[in-house]
């Protein structure tokens, strides 16, 4: 099928739920993808960080066809082979806890809500989070997210949330209740527009928590699995929550969520008070598995933290060049290049010379290169990205 019929039938049949671009991506490996005229794209933007790896990374593709041939799926009633080792993994690269698997950032954030409630045994319920935050699209993630143009036609809302200004201490002071139980937070809001958490922010946060015994929820769907140059972004504040939420890189491009709570915390899960059909499944773990392997194999920590202070550096002089950009901000390969004026075009215009990136909340740039990038990729994604921006002079 062409291009246009493809397009055509997607119109036609599919609920008009996303913004599209007319790019058709058939083949992806490493920091590259393919549309279906065979011309090439330099990938800046891997599936908003799902394939945070690079596409079709090799230990992910060979886990995956390995356990297809086993078995796909185990229904959670019974044990399956996989989701034990995963969990340990996963905590020991964290923290001492359990966990519980579903399929994508918002449920593992539901789950983290009814968790949360089920801790305040009902006197207490509220749940705070921060203005310009995004924690995912059913009913209750949607009122967590600190953003109004995600709410607006699904009212009323479920009760029980309140946003408060990010980086705000004494917002948070002001806002909380007897019936506060939990604060969720992104370190670096990625939809939001790239914005940092301050340390003194989220060191108080940890002290403010402990001692009103409320629950300190880090959404790490976006800034989790090395993004920033350490296993998870909490790890560069010196501080641990009491849950954690994790999606996108985790599963290599298999959809998978994860939510990490404390053990005392944890275990206020007992049977039938949460559950998902999908959740976890071999195929799941086993890409997870693979992911969490290759991120140590090919040292990516590390590559993320250099890559992306070169990038960061790299940027800071395309500042100097270009008198519409504002700030750039971020930490590791999470990067934001804010403008002064919208920028959807220069990512457009990016697009055409080959550079996928993305623009959110209509000002700021979004990078999320693989951990896998190299410093030729880098050096060539600047060129391209400053072709984009030449564009627009
Ligand atoms: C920080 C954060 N939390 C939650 C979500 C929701 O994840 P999903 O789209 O997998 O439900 C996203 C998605 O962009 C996200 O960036």
């Amino acid at each position: 099928m062409k291009t246009e019929e493809i397009i055509k039938l997607y119109n036609e049949y599919v609920m008009p739920t996303y913004m599209k671009t007319p790019l058709i991506l058939i083949k992806g490996k490493g920091a590259r993808v393919w549309d279906l005229n065979g011309k090439e794209y330099l990938d800046f933007f891997p599936g908003w960080a799902v394939s945070g790896i690079g596409h079709c990374h090799p230990e992910v593709v060979r886990a995956l066809t390995r356990q297809l041939s086993k078995i796909i799926h185990v229904s959670n009633n019974f044990y399956n082979e996989l989701q034990g080792e995963l969990a340990r993994i996963i905590s020991k690269n964290s923290f001492d806890g359990k966990v519980f698997f579903a399929n994508s950032g918002a449920e593992v954030n539901e789950a983290a809500i009814k968790l949360s409630r089920l801790y305040g045994k009902q006197s207490r319920f509220e749940i705070i989070s921060a203005e310009n935050s995004f924690h995912g699209r059913t009913l209750a993630t949607l009122t967590l997210t600190g953003q109004k143009k995600h709410k607006q036609g699904f009212e009323p809302l479920p009760s029980g949330f309140k946003t408060v200004p990010f980086n705000d201490i004494m917002a948070i002071e002001k806002a909380v209740s007897e019936k506060t139980v939990a604060i969720i937070i992104e370190l670096i809001q990625g939809e939001g527009g790239i914005n940092v958490a301050t340390r003194e922010y989220i060191r108080f946060l940890r002290r403010f928590c402990t001692k009103k015994d409320i629950l300190l929820i880090f959404d790490e769907v976006q800034t989790g699995m090395g993004r920033t140059g350490k296993m998870f972004c909490y790890q560069h504040f010196g501080v641990e929550p009491d849950m954690m939420t994790l999606a996108k890189t985790i599963g290599g491009g298999f959809p998978i969520g994860a939510l990490i709570a404390k053990r005392k915390i944890a275990d206020t899960f007992t049977p039938g008070t949460h559950a998902s059909t999908f959740g976890g499944s071999p195929l799941a773990c086993a890409a997870a598995l693979a992911v969490f392997q290759a991120i140590e194999n090919g040292n990516l920590l590390s590559n993320a933290a250099i890559m992306g202070e070169c990038l960061f550096e790299k940027l800071k002089g395309l500042k100097e060049k270009f008198s519409f950009i504002k700030e750039i901000r971020g930490i590791g390969l999470m990067l934001g290049i804010e403008l002064l004026k919208p920028g959807k075009f220069i990512a457009d215009a990016c697009m055409q010379e080959g550079l996928l990136i993305n623009c959110t909340q209509e000002k700021v740039l979004r990078l999320l290169p693989p951990l896998t990038i190299s410093k030729k990729d880098i050096d060539r994604g600047m060129k391209l990205l400053e072709k984009g921006f030449l564009s627009e002079i």
